[in-house]
């Protein structure tokens, strides 16, 4: 029987529109070969659509995606924009509001180790061979949206900026469950990452944590751990983690340090979820890359495995999600490469970035 859904597709800005221009391709391959149909429209969001429309992301956008099953995204942001765009209406706000609108709270970002690939990582093959975390970031609390916020002038001529870091139990329980939820699917360990020997915020969330432990998740091995330290931990030992539980600031940094531990920030995806019937939003955790824009060098992969994460979670198709993912790894078993992921690897050729979608779609023909 043919399923159909609707997927909405925001490139965004840089090489948004380069590596969501290969899951095109994918997403043209599902539709001919295979029984499920999705249905692409696309949207503005981030600086493009403040230099369309004077806003980030229009309220008949944002409505599109409310009546989608799911959304991918590309990259947000640009020095066009940077400090020369009223703070509300840079691209960044864009994004920030599309998550919050849409209460997407648990931002799911895995780091899997490619065994292909483990010469880009900057650390020793030993320590990271086989590694996969996945960090939880709580998305839509926390410093990123508190109030009050804001920069005023003091009497003395100064400034000063500042902004307010809250969160409730239930900001808290929810995305602690999906933590849980997952490490019981996983290897049944939760590390929860704070700072609760400074901050109130974390003293919360760490107590908050314990308590739903106890409660409902007791067969579920979990510790703590200070934000400080697990960023250490992360480069020292980072196989010890299985899935870390972290707020949004914090989640934000180790997130893009994990991505390092894999070879390339340009491998990493990530799905945005919230409550069941909410369409979730998948996304690679790079951004727009301004600098290399436009020259069909970025690497599509984080996106491409970003579709592979929609295909499992909002279109409950873990086979081809794991076909898409199966067919990037042989590409890179290949010896197949972007620049970024060039690394000092042997017997490996350089590609574009049309050329390595166009390779993963030879793969998925050939399974
Ligand atoms: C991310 C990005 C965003 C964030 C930016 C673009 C607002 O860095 O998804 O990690 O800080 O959440
Ligand atoms: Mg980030």
């Amino acid at each position: 029987m043919t399923t159909s859904y609707k997927l909405k597709i925001l490139a965004g800005d840089g090489i948004g529109s380069e590596i969501v221009g290969e899951a095109h391709k994918v997403i043209d391959w599902i539709n001919s070969a295979t029984d499920l149909r999705i249905e692409t429209s696309e949207g503005l969001l981030g600086g493009c659509s403040t230099d369309a429309h004077g806003v980030p992301l229009t309220d008949e956008t944002l409505n599109d995606c409310n009546n989608s099953d799911a959304i991918l995204m590309g990259a947000v942001g640009g020095p066009k924009w940077d400090g020369k765009v009223a703070y509300d209406v840079r691209p960044e706000a864009g994004l920030l509001k599309l998550r919050k609108s849409l209460d997407l709270y648990a931002n799911l970002r895995p780091t899997k180790v490619i065994d292909a690939l483990i010469d880009s990582s900057s650390l020793k093959p030993e320590i990271v061979k086989e590694l996969d975390i996945m960090i939880v970031r709580e998305l839509t609390g926390g410093l990123y949206f508190g109030t009050p916020r804001g920069i005023e002038d003091l009497k003395n001529g100064e400034q000063r900026g500042f902004n307010t870091c809250s969160y409730t139990t239930s900001e808290i329980e929810r995305v602690a469950r999906v933590a849980f939820e997952l490490a019981g699917k996983r290897n049944g360990k939760v590390t929860s990452c704070d700072k609760a020997n400074v901050l109130e915020t974390s003293k919360l969330w760490r107590q908050v944590v314990i308590d739903l432990h106890e409660r409902e998740y007791s067969d579920i091995e979990l510790d703590h751990i200070y934000v400080d330290n697990c960023a250490m931990q992360l480069v020292r030992d980072p196989r010890q983690f299985d899935v870390i539980v972290t707020d949004n600031l914090f989640g934000d940094i180790l997130s893009d340090e994990s991505a390092m531990l894999t070879g390339s920030l340009g491998m990493l995806p990530s799905a945005s979820m919230g409550n069941e019937g909410t369409p979730y939003l998948y996304e690679p955790i790079h951004g727009s890359a301004p600098d290399i824009a436009g020259k069909n060098i970025a690497n599509p992969l984080a996106t491409l495995l970003s579709l592979a994460l929609c295909l499992r979670y909002s279109f409950n198709r873990n086979d081809l999600g794991q076909k898409l993912e199966d067919a990037i790894s042989t590409v890179l078993d290949d010896g197949l490469r972007t620049s970024d992921i060039m690394g000092t690897a042997k017997n490996c050729k350089q590609v574009s970035t049309s050329e390595m979608g166009d390779a993963v779609i030879v793969k998925l023909g050939a399974m």
